[in-house]
Protein backbone atom coordinates (compact mmCIF):
# COMPACT_ATOMS: atom_id res chain seq x y z
CA UNK A 1 0.00 0.00 0.00
CA UNK A 2 1.31 3.30 -0.70
CA UNK A 3 0.57 5.14 2.48
CA UNK A 4 1.91 8.20 0.58
CA UNK A 5 -0.68 9.21 -1.94
CA UNK A 6 -2.98 11.04 0.28
CA UNK A 7 -0.80 13.60 0.37
CA UNK A 8 -2.88 16.16 -1.87
CA UNK A 9 -1.99 19.49 -3.17
CA UNK A 10 -5.41 22.20 -3.76
CA UNK A 11 -7.03 24.63 -3.42
CA UNK A 12 -7.58 23.91 -0.11
CA UNK A 13 -4.15 24.29 0.95
CA UNK A 14 -4.16 28.00 0.40
CA UNK A 15 -7.01 28.63 2.73
CA UNK A 16 -4.04 27.65 5.36
CA UNK A 17 -2.36 30.32 4.12
CA UNK A 18 -5.06 32.89 5.57
CA UNK A 19 -4.43 34.51 8.94
CA UNK A 20 -7.18 33.04 10.94
CA UNK A 21 -9.97 35.21 12.91
CA UNK A 22 -7.69 34.32 16.46
CA UNK A 23 -4.58 36.24 15.11
CA UNK A 24 -6.24 39.15 14.32
CA UNK A 25 -7.56 39.60 18.13
CA UNK A 26 -10.96 39.31 17.22
CA UNK A 27 -12.26 36.09 18.63
CA UNK A 28 -10.86 33.04 20.47
CA UNK A 29 -12.62 29.93 18.94
CA UNK A 30 -10.28 28.22 17.00
CA UNK A 31 -8.43 27.09 20.01
CA UNK A 32 -6.13 24.40 20.10
CA UNK A 33 -6.68 21.58 22.39
CA UNK A 34 -5.42 18.52 23.69
CA UNK A 35 -4.53 14.86 21.81
CA UNK A 36 -7.06 12.37 23.66
CA UNK A 37 -3.72 10.30 23.07
CA UNK A 38 -2.02 12.14 25.32
CA UNK A 39 1.86 12.16 25.72
CA UNK A 40 2.11 8.79 24.35
CA UNK A 41 5.13 6.44 25.62
CA UNK A 42 7.65 8.03 22.76
CA UNK A 43 8.14 11.37 24.34
CA UNK A 44 12.15 11.99 25.63
CA UNK A 45 12.68 14.61 27.86
CA UNK A 46 15.93 17.03 27.42
CA UNK A 47 15.32 17.30 23.83
CA UNK A 48 18.09 19.88 22.03
CA UNK A 49 17.16 23.23 20.49
CA UNK A 50 16.97 22.57 16.97
CA UNK A 51 14.41 23.51 14.08
CA UNK A 52 15.91 20.84 11.54
CA UNK A 53 15.04 17.81 13.21
CA UNK A 54 15.96 15.23 10.44
CA UNK A 55 19.30 14.78 9.64
CA UNK A 56 20.54 14.77 5.99
CA UNK A 57 21.18 10.82 6.29
CA UNK A 58 17.38 10.56 7.18
CA UNK A 59 15.12 8.64 4.57
CA UNK A 60 12.08 9.97 4.19
CA UNK A 61 10.12 13.30 2.31
CA UNK A 62 10.93 16.59 3.61
CA UNK A 63 8.33 18.66 5.40
CA UNK A 64 8.16 22.00 6.71
CA UNK A 65 6.12 23.03 9.25
CA UNK A 66 4.83 27.54 10.21
CA UNK A 67 2.73 28.91 12.17
CA UNK A 68 1.94 31.26 14.61
CA UNK A 69 1.05 30.75 18.90
CA UNK A 70 -1.37 33.03 19.73
CA UNK A 71 -3.70 33.99 22.00
CA UNK A 72 -6.85 35.61 22.01
CA UNK A 73 -5.64 38.96 21.54
CA UNK A 74 -2.80 38.03 18.77
CA UNK A 75 0.48 36.23 18.42
CA UNK A 76 2.59 35.49 21.26
CA UNK A 77 6.52 35.21 21.88
CA UNK A 78 8.93 32.47 23.86
CA UNK A 79 6.19 30.03 24.10
CA UNK A 80 8.15 26.45 23.84
CA UNK A 81 7.35 23.83 21.54
CA UNK A 82 8.58 20.44 21.86
CA UNK A 83 8.46 17.94 18.99
CA UNK A 84 9.01 14.61 18.03
CA UNK A 85 7.82 12.21 15.60
CA UNK A 86 8.09 8.41 14.32
CA UNK A 87 10.42 7.92 11.06
CA UNK A 88 9.55 7.26 7.50
CA UNK A 89 9.72 3.54 9.00
CA UNK A 90 6.78 4.56 11.55
CA UNK A 91 8.90 3.54 14.40
CA UNK A 92 10.28 5.93 17.56
CA UNK A 93 13.59 6.27 18.55
CA UNK A 94 12.96 5.28 22.25
CA UNK A 95 13.91 2.64 24.65
CA UNK A 96 10.42 1.22 24.13
CA UNK A 97 10.07 1.02 20.34
CA UNK A 98 13.21 -0.76 18.92
CA UNK A 99 13.83 1.14 15.90
CA UNK A 100 16.64 0.71 14.00
CA UNK A 101 19.57 3.16 13.57
CA UNK A 102 20.29 4.75 10.13
CA UNK A 103 23.38 2.14 9.05
CA UNK A 104 26.45 4.21 9.74
CA UNK A 105 24.97 7.06 11.09
CA UNK A 106 23.63 6.68 14.90
CA UNK A 107 22.24 10.18 16.24
CA UNK A 108 20.74 11.03 19.40
CA UNK A 109 17.50 12.94 19.88
CA UNK A 110 16.48 11.45 16.63
CA UNK A 111 13.50 13.52 14.92
CA UNK A 112 13.08 15.26 18.17
CA UNK A 113 13.44 18.80 19.11
CA UNK A 114 12.27 21.69 20.67
CA UNK A 115 12.06 25.85 19.77
CA UNK A 116 10.87 29.11 20.81
CA UNK A 117 7.96 31.18 18.98
CA UNK A 118 9.93 34.42 17.89
CA UNK A 119 9.42 38.16 18.95
CA UNK A 120 6.18 37.66 15.85
CA UNK A 121 4.91 34.57 17.85
CA UNK A 122 6.09 32.41 14.75
CA UNK A 123 7.52 29.05 14.94
CA UNK A 124 9.42 26.95 12.05
CA UNK A 125 10.71 23.14 12.09
CA UNK A 126 11.80 20.98 9.23
CA UNK A 127 11.50 17.45 9.14
CA UNK A 128 10.53 14.40 7.37
CA UNK A 129 7.12 12.95 6.52
CA UNK A 130 6.52 10.06 9.76
CA UNK A 131 5.86 6.88 8.07
CA UNK A 132 2.07 5.34 10.15
CA UNK A 133 2.66 2.56 12.40
CA UNK A 134 0.36 -0.01 13.91
CA UNK A 135 -1.72 0.95 17.09
CA UNK A 136 -3.04 -2.34 18.15
CA UNK A 137 -4.94 -3.64 15.21
CA UNK A 138 -4.97 -0.46 13.43
CA UNK A 139 -3.17 2.05 11.80
CA UNK A 140 -2.51 5.43 13.25
CA UNK A 141 -2.48 8.11 11.09
CA UNK A 142 0.52 10.23 10.30
CA UNK A 143 1.07 12.51 13.14
CA UNK A 144 3.41 14.72 14.67
CA UNK A 145 3.53 15.04 18.52
CA UNK A 146 3.91 18.72 19.94
CA UNK A 147 3.92 19.94 23.66
CA UNK A 148 3.44 23.53 23.84
CA UNK A 149 4.22 25.00 26.97
CA UNK A 150 4.99 27.75 28.67
CA UNK A 151 6.61 28.21 32.46
CA UNK A 152 5.05 28.41 34.51
CA UNK A 153 1.49 27.28 33.57
CA UNK A 154 0.00 26.63 30.32
CA UNK A 155 0.76 22.92 28.70
CA UNK A 156 -0.84 21.62 25.92
CA UNK A 157 -0.12 18.08 25.24
CA UNK A 158 -1.42 17.89 21.22
CA UNK A 159 -0.55 15.94 17.71
CA UNK A 160 -0.39 17.30 14.16
CA UNK A 161 -2.26 15.54 11.09
CA UNK A 162 -1.66 15.65 7.74
CA UNK A 163 -5.30 15.98 5.70
CA UNK A 164 -5.93 13.75 3.42
CA UNK A 165 -4.60 10.76 5.23
CA UNK A 166 -7.22 7.64 5.09
CA UNK A 167 -6.05 6.70 8.78
CA UNK A 168 -7.97 9.73 10.33
CA UNK A 169 -11.03 8.17 9.91
CA UNK A 170 -11.84 5.85 13.06
CA UNK A 171 -8.83 7.31 14.84
CA UNK A 172 -9.30 7.85 18.25
CA UNK A 173 -6.79 10.83 18.42
CA UNK A 174 -7.66 12.61 14.58
CA UNK A 175 -11.81 11.91 13.99
CA UNK A 176 -12.99 14.03 16.52
CA UNK A 177 -13.99 17.64 17.20
CA UNK A 178 -11.35 18.43 18.72
CA UNK A 179 -8.64 17.39 16.22
CA UNK A 180 -10.62 19.18 13.22
CA UNK A 181 -8.14 22.52 13.39
CA UNK A 182 -5.31 20.34 14.19
CA UNK A 183 -5.33 18.62 10.20
CA UNK A 184 -3.58 20.50 7.59
CA UNK A 185 -3.45 20.30 4.74
CA UNK A 186 -0.03 20.57 2.75
CA UNK A 187 1.03 21.71 -0.59
CA UNK A 188 4.20 20.93 -2.54
CA UNK A 189 6.96 23.12 -3.49
CA UNK A 190 10.14 23.18 -5.03
CA UNK A 191 12.34 21.29 -4.43
CA UNK A 192 10.61 18.37 -3.55
CA UNK A 193 9.09 19.70 0.10
CA UNK A 194 5.70 19.22 1.53
CA UNK A 195 4.83 22.66 3.32
CA UNK A 196 2.51 23.03 5.75
CA UNK A 197 1.01 26.27 8.14
CA UNK A 198 -0.15 25.14 11.77
CA UNK A 199 -1.42 27.94 14.02
CA UNK A 200 -1.68 27.44 17.25
CA UNK A 201 -4.48 29.25 19.21
CA UNK A 202 -4.28 29.12 23.23
CA UNK A 203 -6.10 31.34 25.39
CA UNK A 204 -4.14 32.49 28.51
CA UNK A 205 -0.78 32.45 27.06
CA UNK A 206 1.59 34.72 27.64
CA UNK A 207 4.56 36.18 26.57
CA UNK A 208 7.93 34.34 27.75
CA UNK A 209 11.49 34.43 27.23
CA UNK A 210 13.40 34.22 23.85
CA UNK A 211 15.94 32.69 24.85
CA UNK A 212 19.44 34.46 23.70
CA UNK A 213 21.90 33.02 20.96
CA UNK A 214 19.53 29.86 20.17
CA UNK A 215 21.04 27.91 18.18
CA UNK A 216 17.86 26.52 16.88
CA UNK A 217 16.79 29.39 14.57
CA UNK A 218 20.15 30.08 13.45
CA UNK A 219 20.98 26.52 11.75
CA UNK A 220 17.36 27.31 9.48
CA UNK A 221 18.28 27.19 6.06
CA UNK A 222 17.25 30.24 3.46
CA UNK A 223 15.66 28.56 0.37
CA UNK A 224 14.31 30.41 -2.57
CA UNK A 225 11.43 29.19 -4.97
CA UNK A 226 9.75 30.70 -8.42
CA UNK A 227 6.28 31.91 -8.41
CA UNK A 228 5.55 33.86 -11.99
CA UNK A 229 7.81 36.44 -12.45
CA UNK A 230 9.42 36.24 -9.01
CA UNK A 231 11.79 34.39 -6.85
CA UNK A 232 10.40 34.21 -3.05
CA UNK A 233 13.45 34.06 -0.59
CA UNK A 234 11.85 31.90 2.65
CA UNK A 235 14.26 33.20 5.37
CA UNK A 236 14.80 31.84 9.21
CA UNK A 237 11.63 32.73 11.42
CA UNK A 238 12.94 34.82 13.63
CA UNK A 239 13.92 37.90 11.25
CA UNK A 240 13.62 41.25 12.47
CA UNK A 241 11.09 43.38 11.35
CA UNK A 242 14.26 45.34 9.47
CA UNK A 243 14.57 45.11 5.61
CA UNK A 244 16.11 42.65 3.64
CA UNK A 245 18.54 44.01 1.47
CA UNK A 246 18.85 41.91 -1.77
CA UNK A 247 21.76 42.35 -4.16
CA UNK A 248 21.50 40.32 -7.09
CA UNK A 249 24.78 40.04 -9.03
CA UNK A 250 25.35 38.24 -12.71
CA UNK A 251 28.29 35.78 -13.40
CA UNK A 252 30.82 38.37 -13.98
CA UNK A 253 30.25 39.87 -10.46
CA UNK A 254 28.61 42.81 -11.82
CA UNK A 255 25.95 44.02 -9.89
CA UNK A 256 22.63 43.90 -11.88
CA UNK A 257 19.62 44.99 -9.44
CA UNK A 258 19.14 45.63 -5.76
CA UNK A 259 16.11 46.17 -3.46
CA UNK A 260 15.33 46.10 0.38
CA UNK A 261 12.27 44.45 1.14
CA UNK A 262 10.17 44.09 3.94
CA UNK A 263 7.52 41.13 5.05
CA UNK A 264 8.31 37.47 4.73
CA UNK A 265 8.75 35.17 2.26
CA UNK A 266 11.35 38.26 0.77
CA UNK A 267 9.62 38.54 -3.23
CA UNK A 268 12.49 39.64 -5.58
CA UNK A 269 11.01 40.46 -8.51
CA UNK A 270 13.14 39.24 -11.83
CA UNK A 271 10.67 40.66 -15.29
CA UNK A 272 13.70 42.57 -15.88
CA UNK A 273 16.19 40.15 -15.35
CA UNK A 274 17.61 37.86 -18.69
CA UNK A 275 17.89 34.64 -18.54
CA UNK A 276 20.69 33.18 -17.04
CA UNK A 277 22.54 32.68 -13.88
CA UNK A 278 22.56 34.71 -10.90
CA UNK A 279 24.06 34.87 -7.19
CA UNK A 280 21.61 36.66 -4.86
CA UNK A 281 23.19 38.41 -1.73
CA UNK A 282 20.96 38.74 1.47
CA UNK A 283 21.74 40.16 4.53
CA UNK A 284 19.16 40.85 7.36
CA UNK A 285 19.24 42.12 11.10
CA UNK A 286 18.49 38.57 13.49
CA UNK A 287 18.59 38.48 16.93
CA UNK A 288 21.85 37.69 16.88
CA UNK A 289 23.28 40.30 14.47
CA UNK A 290 23.90 40.82 11.30
CA UNK A 291 23.26 37.76 9.25
CA UNK A 292 24.02 37.20 5.56
CA UNK A 293 23.62 34.96 2.88
CA UNK A 294 24.05 33.58 -0.66
CA UNK A 295 21.53 32.00 -2.71
CA UNK A 296 22.12 31.00 -6.72
CA UNK A 297 19.13 31.48 -8.76
CA UNK A 298 18.79 30.75 -12.23
CA UNK A 299 16.08 32.32 -14.44
FE1 LIG B 1 2.88 8.71 17.95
Amino acid sequence: MDRRKFVGAGTAALAALAVPKGLLGQTCDNRTLGDRYGMGPFHTDGAPRKVKLASEFEPGQRISVQGTVANCSGPVSGVNLDVWHATDGGCYQHPSDACPDIPGHPESFRLRGQMVTDRDGKFAFESILPGAYLNGSAYRPRHIHVIISQSPGVQIVTQLYFAGDPYIKGDFGADEPGAANRIIPWVKTVPALWKGTWNIQIPGVTTGLIPQNDPAMMEFDVYARRLGNSILFHLPPNTSRQPVELRVYDLAGALVKRSLMTGLPVELDIGSLRAGSYMVDLSWWTLKGLRKESVPIRI
